[in-house]
């Protein structure tokens, strides 16, 4: 098949985008496809243009935002449906539900999958809290990614800090702030793969036992992407050691939160595990960073998975979804 390769730019420059985009092109070719790479950077009509004259069978969609506009990528996958392309992951509908981490909650909430507690402080509206919320609390945006806007100050005690990082974030990062209660305990992801029959891959857990003296053990910006810093250096993801009856567990959730938000294809879901046995989901990341040494990926290679194969099983699960016969 001829698969574009859909990938948000950092500059105008066509090649300055994550590595990701090569290494998905790469596991395609070796899959016997015809992948093309297509950067996407501010200029809706160039983005068309290109993808008219790829003429793909497929679009593998790994588009993250779309300049500073805060449903970029809801809106991307929305002109990929207005032009009759098909593409891996998720719709504007899904992709919608799947960004805004309260709505995500109350989805959650229908399947009685936990999660913190909560209120959203919008810029432009009252706030919006289902009852009392106790200290410590985690203050992060609504709608960003990437732990855009999560440092070690996202942790508060008090009422003052708690209003000084709300205030910050819709004047810094120009999005509603999201308050959750803190939930101390394990950090641990688990990818999904698949449709009708998701099934889930072993559950990666964050080790911060490296992490700096006296820092919340959080997956800060830092620590997700500044290799030079000793929160970057502190991290490390391994496979989580679960006894069989708390990993089960764990996969159920994974399932049942990637069903209730309607991931397409493949995600992660984040979650923290309390010393009690209580699992609560952060978030749920639809189309999740699909780099080699993504925690995804590293969970796909303990069941024996490749990387080559990975990708290639994303793009047949589209395909199936897709009803895409024959398309050689
Ligand atoms: N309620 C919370 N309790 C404890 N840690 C949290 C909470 N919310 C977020 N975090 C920490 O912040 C990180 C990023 O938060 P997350 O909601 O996953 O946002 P992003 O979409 O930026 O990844 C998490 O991986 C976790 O370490
Ligand atoms: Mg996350």
């Amino acid at each position: 098949m001829r698969i574009a390769v859909l990938i948000d730019l950092m500059s105008e420059d066509p090649g300055h985008h994550d590595p990701v985009a090569e290494q998905v092109a790469a596991a395609l070719r070796d899959g016997e496809h015809e992948p093309v790479i297509i950067g996407v950077w501010r200029d809706l009509k160039r983005v068309i243009d290109d993808l008219k004259a790829a003429q793909p069978d497929l679009v593998f969609n790994l588009c993250e935002s779309f300049g500073d506009a805060l449903f970029g990528a809801v809106g991307i996958v929305g002109v990929l449906d207005l032009l009759g392309l098909r593409y891996t992951g998720g719709g504007p509908g899904e992709f919608y539900m799947q960004q805004d981490k309260a709505l995500t909650k109350k989805l959650l909430a229908f399947d009685k999958i936990k999660y913190p507690e909560f209120a959203v402080f919008s810029q432009d509206s009252d706030f919006e809290t289902g009852g009392n919320l106790r200290m410590p609390l985690f203050v992060k945006p609504l709608r960003q990614d990437a732990s855009i806007g999560i440092g070690a100050n996202a942790l508060v005690d008090n009422f003052r800090d708690m209003m000084k990082r709300i205030i910050a974030i819709h004047d810094k990062i120009n999005d509603a702030a999201l308050v959750e209660e803190y939930i101390d305990g394990r950090e641990i992801y688990v990818g999904v793969l698949g449709n009708a029959m998701p099934t889930a891959l072993p559950p990666i857990e964050i080790d911060f036992s490296g992490f700096p003296e006296g820092t919340p053990k959080i997956m800060s910006s830092k620590a997700k992407w500044n290799k030079r810093s000793a929160e970057y250096k502190g991290t490390n993801s391994v496979i989580a050691d679960l006894p069989d009856e708390l990993k089960a567990r764990v996969q159920k959730v994974a399932l049942d939160a990637y069903r209730a938000l309607r991931v397409r294809d493949y995600g992660r879901v984040d979650m923290r595990l309390t010393p009690s046995g209580d699992i609560y989901v952060l978030e749920v990341n639809a189309s999740c960073y699909l780099e080699r040494d993504s925690e995804f990926a590293h969970s796909a290679k303990v069941v024996g998975m490749s990387y080559v194969q990975l990708v290639n099983e994303i793009v047949d699960l589209a395909v199936e979804r897709h009803g895409i016969r024959d398309a050689s």
